[in-house]
């Protein structure tokens, strides 16, 4: 019952950050091939729904939806040359992406931990420590390979 009160409720939440303006913005921003960072984040949040839901690990939907579609909320072109300042993209823009969805949308301390981790392991000393954060950089890694070999 619990559980199936909380798919309800991630199902709410993805809708409504979804729908949200300051979310949208990231349409405006390539991801990897065609793919924006808005239809990038998207796909990791429905993908880290999915797992958590087959695989009944009970995370919490707020921290799982919010991690998932603000995970790279860093809001510029990483393949734009802007001076250098985003050669070190990989490195960076975990932080980066955290410091906006926390003055954005003031998010609570799991959701940071969630987008400040999913660089793991190329951010080696940021391992994720939460189920959240875990599903959230599985399925990153995951959704980034599809789109990298695909092309889309
Ligand atoms: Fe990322
Ligand atoms: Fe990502």
């Amino acid at each position: 019952m619990t559980e199936k009160r909380n798919d309800r409720r991630e199902e709410e939440l993805l809708r409504s950050l979804l729908e949200d303006e300051r979310v949208r913005k990231m349409k405006n921003y390539t991801q990897h091939g065609s793919v924006s960072t808005y239809d990038h984040c998207r796909k990791v949040a429905e993908v880290s729904c999915g797992i958590n839901r087959k695989l009944h690990l009970h995370a919490d939907p707020e921290t799982l939806v919010q991690g998932a579609v603000l995970h790279d909320y860093f809001l510029y072109d990483w393949h734009e040359k802007d001076g250098g300042s985003h050669d070190w993209h990989g490195f960076i823009h975990a932080e980066r992406a955290r410091k906006n969805a926390q003055q954005q949308f003031h998010v609570k301390e799991e959701v940071q931990h969630v987008i400040r981790c999913h660089m793991w392991p190329l951010n080696i000393t940021r391992v994720p420590r939460s189920r959240e954060a875990w599903i959230v950089c599985l399925s990153d890694k995951w959704v980034s390979m599809c789109e990298t070999l695909l092309k889309r």
